[in-house]
């Protein structure tokens, strides 16, 4: 057991917030993190149906374990049924990234739901401010999927530094000795996700797990290639951090010819429709490189607790004191 604000607030045995990640964190991974006694979030991603945020958050429910859902702004202005049918499913948190969370903010306290936000950048966390968030999110550039720019580690000590209100880490955190880090630095908890995308409860396909697990940390690239090709509207300042294939080492860098190339748009979407790895995107971190196996989302939970707790416990050595922690 590790206690933070944020471990009394959502009442969990550890500060693991299981990040939502659309097209892999659907109900079985929130529930299997929460059973791991952290907090698992449903993602949810721009063409996801409302009715699938119900089916999946009744997994949780009929677990009788909590569970968040994650919204990203920019969908939610033209697509409002995903937050009613998110406040229906009754969350302990929702988070809402991705754009500004203002106008979503009141709806969900007027529930009862506690709101999480992602700040990539230190305007960002004032946005979060005004808006009257009450977990802030401090996603760096090391982070799966969609990002900004700033690094997790500068970016978390200056938005904690800014704020009195808990503050998560998110962006490159895979082992106990880093969530033992951020807890050390200050923050009350991870925003894990990359490490969650080999587990066995995650909707990852059986060949973007093998190529996951056998991916370095040197294999990513944040680019926004993946979205023009699609002619997704996702904004110009999140790119994605995904694995290296043939379609970014193409079209990666070259976003401007892209625009309106018929052709990678036609590869990435027979890609996608044949499950070819070649040119559909992989969104994973740079942490993906320790992601070896193919295991319960569960275990990763308790054993990250495990190996933080072991991190902190040895922590007094560093001061020159035997183990001071029971
Ligand atoms: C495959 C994938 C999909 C993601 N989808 C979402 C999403 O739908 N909404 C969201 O707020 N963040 C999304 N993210 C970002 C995560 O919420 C989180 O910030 C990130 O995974 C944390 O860093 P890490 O990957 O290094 O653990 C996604 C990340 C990945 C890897």
């Amino acid at each position: 057991m590790i206690k933070t604000p944020l471990t009394r607030w959502f009442d969990l045995d550890t500060p693991v917030f299981g990040a939502p990640m659309a097209g892999v964190a659907g109900g079985e991974l929130a529930r299997a993190v929460s059973l791991g006694g952290g907090l698992g979030m449903i993602g949810v991603g721009a063409a996801t149906p409302p009715e699938w945020i119900t089916e999946q958050a009744r997994l949780s429910t009929e677990a009788d374990v909590s569970f968040g859902v994650g919204l990203m702004a920019w969908v939610l202005a033209d697509r409002p049924e995903l937050l009613a049918a998110t406040v229906a499913a009754e969350p302990a948190l929702v988070s809402v990234s991705f754009g500004d969370p203002a106008p979503f903010v009141g709806p969900l306290h007027d529930a009862g739901i506690a709101v999480a936000t992602a700040v990539n950048s230190r305007a960002d966390l004032d946005r979060a401010h005004a808006a009257g968030a009450d977990v802030i999110v401090a996603q760096g550039t090391e982070a799966g999927g969609h990002t900004g720019h700033r690094s997790t580690l500068p970016l978390l000590q200056e938005v904690l530094a800014a704020t009195d209100r808990p503050v998560l880490a998110a962006g490159g955190v895979a082992t106990g000795a880093g969530l033992a880090a951020v807890l050390v630095a200050g923050a009350a908890g991870a925003w894990i996700g990359t490490p969650f995308l080999a587990c066995t409860e995650a909707t990852t396909s059986p060949a973007a797990r093998e190529r996951v697990r056998a991916a370095s940390g040197d294999d990513t690239v944040l680019t926004s290639a993946f979205d023009i090709a699609q002619g997704l509207a996702w904004p110009d300042r999140w790119p994605g951090r995904a694995l290296v294939n043939d379609f970014t080492e193409t079209w990666h860098g070259r976003e401007a010819e892209l625009r309106g190339d018929t052709r990678a748009a036609e590869w990435v979407r027979r890609a996608r429709a044949d499950g070819d790895l070649a040119a559909a995107p992989v969104y994973a971190g740079e942490s993906v490189g320790l992601v070896t196996a193919e295991e319960s989302a569960t275990d990763v939970v308790r054993r990250l607790t495990t190996d933080a707790r072991t991190a902190l416990e040895r922590a007094p050595r560093l001061l020159g004191r035997a183990n001071t922690i029971p």
